[in-house]
């Protein structure tokens, strides 16, 4: 005689509309199907994604700059957005690039000139190279204009003391 007693929803009886319990061999194909479609799906989304250009055109590297009033002489303007810096000095005013000759990091301005953060050149306040390792001073950059407002191409490199007027 058998002694164990079945759950009641074991022994309880089935209508013939009640689906089908899924055996747990199928819930296992399920899921790899699942899992297979979902790459599939990353994947496809990898693929359309690839015709767009992961790098836009920069905007031109030549522009307007107006300096800010004040500015006091020797004292360096960045515009926003741009890698250059613009001084003015007692001779006119020139334009600097602010991308560090070693390895490409923005300079910024210290107090004896300029610095760069990343591997510790120091360049004089007219890009002269002070302390490597970066292996030449800033670049002097093209800029023409008078009164306050110039306009600078960051393209262009120019000789070292070039200058608009003021
Ligand atoms: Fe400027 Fe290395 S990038 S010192």
């Amino acid at each position: 005689m058998n002694t164990r007693t079945r759950p009641a929803s074991a022994t309880a009886k089935r209508s013939r509309l009640d689906p089908e319990p899924l055996p747990r061999r199928d819930w296992i194909g399920i899921s790899a199907v699942a899992a297979a479609a979902g790459s599939l799906l990353f994947a496809l989304l990898g693929i359309l994604r690839l015709p767009k250009p992961a790098v836009f055109a920069s905007p031109s590297k030549t522009f307007n700059v107006t300096l800010p009033e004040g500015l006091a002489l020797g004292q360096p303007y960045i515009p926003p957005g741009r890698a250059v810096m613009l001084v003015r000095d007692e001779e006119g005013v020139f334009a600097l690039s602010t991308v560090c000759t070693h390895l490409g990091c923005l300079v910024r301005p210290a107090p004896d000139g300029y610095e760069c953060p990343c591997h510790g050149s120091r360049f004089a306040p007219d890009g002269a190279i002070l302390k490597g390792p970066a292996p030449r001073g800033l670049p002097w950059l093209q800029i023409d204009g008078s009164g306050g407002t110039y306009l600078v191409d960051e393209g262009v490199e120019v000789p070292v003391g070039t200058r608009a007027s003021l």
